[in-house]
């Protein structure tokens, strides 16, 4: 049998990060110009059951069996064997590498997992439907963010723009008109688990100004699908700046994110937010056609490790 591979997008959250956990809509669309792949090669030398693991990008390179529980790409495996009815696979190696920056918030987490259930399930002979791709990344997620919305594995499986809110079906967004995108990496990784539970901490001490500040954010997103439906995307700018405001107030965001930002307003972007988890990671701007390539500039002079442009479409 020949090798067998499988791919998953990177993501960014458009409107209503750590929002959306608490039953917020938010918006998310994929970014094809990152990726995880899992490549699967049978073994036949190997004794039923096998499963070696490599993973250069985080140093790994053991036995299915040798790793901990509480693994995610283990978690992953062991998902798919479970939903597979699967008890001993015929011997595989499994080689893991991806392009998204880890603890980024470009989704490298979900798209690790998806990429993975994938070419397992393939391999097996059951490619598994988005639906079941979906639900068993948001239980590896579980590992990642302890109490994630799963909008990151929904965005991630469709490969699609979506309008999400925590356990309702799946809304994909229709992009009137695309729009270009420089996203800019402050090179500071910060697992979303951490932010997610300081944020989880900061609504119990006080659930009040949060929850009204969950629900500001929950009305951009609403406003933000409006917008995008229609084209207007002019108008995403400042509801995107007002999202940030909103995820300062939340102390999701940084002075290198911050910093990023303001670099990209005063080049011209019309808008631009921390995107994902925060306290490091990613930002995202919103350019006007043709000035994506000076926002980039910009942001680099200002210390971006790195940035790119995409379109969203
Ligand atoms: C992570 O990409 C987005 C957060 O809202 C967490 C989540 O939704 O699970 C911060």
């Amino acid at each position: 049998m020949p090798a067998l591979s499988s791919s998953a997008p990177g993501k960014v959250i458009l409107f209503g990060e750590h929002a959306v956990v608490y039953g917020q809509p938010a918006i998310a669309v994929p970014i094809t110009e990152v990726a995880a792949k899992a490549i699967i090669t049978p073994d036949p030398v190997a004794t039923s059951g096998a499963i070696h693991i490599t993973a250069p990008l985080i140093n790994l390179d053991a036995n299915y069996t040798d790793l901990p529980n509480e693994d995610p790409i283990a978690a992953a495996i062991r998902a798919t064997l479970t939903a597979l009815n699967v008890d001993q696979p015929p011997a595989f190696k499994l080689r893991v590498t991806s392009t998204i920056p880890v603890a980024s918030g470009l989704g490298s987490g979900a798209a690790v997992s998806v990429a993975i259930i994938r070419a397992v399930s393939a391999f097996l002979g059951n490619p598994l439907p988005d639906q079941d791709v979906s639900a068993l990344a948001f239980e590896v997620e579980k590992l990642h963010h302890g109490t994630p919305s799963g909008i990151d594995n929904t965005v991630i499986t469709y490969n699609a723009a979506v309008y999400y809110i925590k356990g309702k079906p799946i809304e994909k967004i229709h992009i009137a008109k695309p729009f270009g995108l420089v996203i800019a990496d402050t090179g500071i990784s910060t697992p979303t688990k951490e932010t997610v539970a300081d944020v989880r901490r900061l609504w119990e001490s006080d659930p009040d100004p949060y929850n009204k500040i969950f629900d500001s954010i929950g009305k951009l997103a609403v406003a933000a699908r409006s917008t995008i439906e229609e084209g207007n995307n002019v108008a995403l700018g400042p509801l995107m700046n007002e999202n940030h405001e909103l995820l300062q107030k939340l102390d999701v965001s940084s002075p290198d994110l911050d910093k990023l930002v303001l670099a990209a307003r005063e080049a011209g972007a019309l808008g631009a937010k921390l995107s994902g988890g925060g306290r490091g990671g990613n930002i995202i701007a919103l350019a006007a056609e043709g000035h994506a390539d000076e926002i980039k500039t910009a942001v680099e002079a200002a210390g971006a490790r790195n940035a790119f442009i995409t379109t969203v479409k």
